[in-house]
């Protein structure tokens, strides 16, 4: 009984290592549901992927789009206002489909500017020189490393950092 006791404490232990590694894998963004939804807003992939491509909903809490979408006007250094009623139904499938897993609690404006981000693109994966290049020019140029970028998909394996 005592063996089968510790056999026990020793596997919750393992289980809860699981859960804990898990959890961290995108550090605030792993949410057990995919990045982009599956009823994607027309609206949305018309007006914002007009200058840089539409970033998935599921990469930002729903703080952070509020923000973004209340300052438009003033959209890092570009005006990208819309009428109201398009800001309104925009507004609301960003909330809707936002990051659930978002741990820290900060909202960030950039995707760019997250932990996660930091921790995923540090410069033991991604050297400073390699920003600089002009196939890149931008840390927010998703799709210049992750060609799946725009559907949402980030996996591993589609990931080619351009010369
Ligand atoms: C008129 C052009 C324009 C339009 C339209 C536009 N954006 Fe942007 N957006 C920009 C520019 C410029 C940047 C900064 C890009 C950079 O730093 O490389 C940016 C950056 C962003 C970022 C931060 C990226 C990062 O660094 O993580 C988010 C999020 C974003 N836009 C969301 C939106 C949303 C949502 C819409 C639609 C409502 C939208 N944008 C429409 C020009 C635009
Ligand atoms: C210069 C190339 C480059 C750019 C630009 C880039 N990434 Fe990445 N990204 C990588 C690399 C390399 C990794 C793999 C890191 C690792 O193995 O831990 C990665 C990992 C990720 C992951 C985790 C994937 C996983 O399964 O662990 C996500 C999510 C991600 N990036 C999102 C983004 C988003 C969103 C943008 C744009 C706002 C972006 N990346 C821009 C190179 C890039």
């Amino acid at each position: 009984m005592k063996y089968l006791k510790k056999i026990l404490v020793a596997l919750a232990v393992v289980a809860a290592l699981g859960v804990q590694a898990d959890s961290n894998k995108y550090d605030g963004e792993n949410r057990g549901k995919p990045v982009m939804p599956a009823q994607i807003n027309q609206k949305w992939k018309q007006e914002c992927a007009a200058c840089h491509m539409a970033f998935p909903p599921g990469l930002l809490p729903a703080a952070s789009w509020r923000k973004i979408m209340s300052g438009l006007d003033k959209h890092f250094e570009t005006d990208a206002s819309l009428t109201p009623q398009e800001t309104l139904e925009i507004t609301r499938f960003l909330v809707e489909n936002d990051s659930n897993r978002w741990t820290a609690n900060t909202a960030p404006l950039r995707i760019t500017e997250s932990a996660w981000f930091k921790s995923k693109h540090d410069s033991r994966e991604i050297s400073p020189a390699v920003w600089k290049r002009a196939s890149i020019k931008s840390r927010a140029n998703c799709m210049a490393c992750h060609s799946g970028a725009d559907k949402g998909n980030f996996d591993e394996r589609s990931i080619h950092i351009p010369q």
